[in-house]
């Protein structure tokens, strides 16, 4: 709200007319809904792909690390797919069109849980990355709900991390 108002008032000064600076200021403010569409399908085609592969892991997993880390794949699997599903119906909400394919970049297949640990550090170092980068457009939106539900998911992510981070040491 703050950046429309704002823009809204440089552009007072530079046009003249009111509905030249109306015209000016609601372009800006589609613009920015715009990019957080954008970044926000990016998020979800992320969410996607980590769907796919946490699952993967889970399934493949081989050796005494099966016992513990099986379980813990299937649950970031279903964490990323709760995850989808908030910023899918965000997307809707703005008035965009949620992607329906995974973020291209390749799920490596691999029977060893080290192998697997660091791609899921991977993962989740990407995912955390996208939200920091989505809440600091939120900001500029002036989205309060949204932005606290895109802040519960970043917090995950980086809960994610660190576990891992741990389980790799
Ligand atoms: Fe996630």
């Amino acid at each position: 709200m703050n950046k429309w108002l704002y823009v809204g008032h440089l552009s007072w000064s530079k046009l003249g007319t009111p509905s030249e600076n109306i015209s000016f200021a609601l372009r800006v403010e589609t613009m920015s809904e715009h990019n957080l569409i954008k970044i926000l399908n990016e998020a979800l085609g992320w969410e996607l792909r980590a769907t796919n592969m946490y699952a993967h892991y889970a399934a493949n997993i081989r050796g005494i690390h099966r016992l513990q880390l099986s379980p813990m794949f299937t649950e970031e699997a279903t964490e990323s797919t709760m995850h989808a599903d908030i910023v899918r119906k965000a997307i809707v909400k703005l008035g965009g069109i949620p992607v329906t394919e995974r973020n291209s970049h390749p799920i490596i297949h691999t029977t060893q849980y080290d192998e697997m640990l660091v791609h899921s550090l991977e993962t989740e170092t990407k995912a955390a990355a996208v939200y920091a980068e989505i809440m600091i457009i939120i900001e500029d939106v002036g989205d309060q709900d949204l932005y606290d539900a895109i802040e519960q998911i970043y917090v995950a992510e980086v809960r994610s991390l660190e576990e891992l981070r741990l389980l790799m040491e």
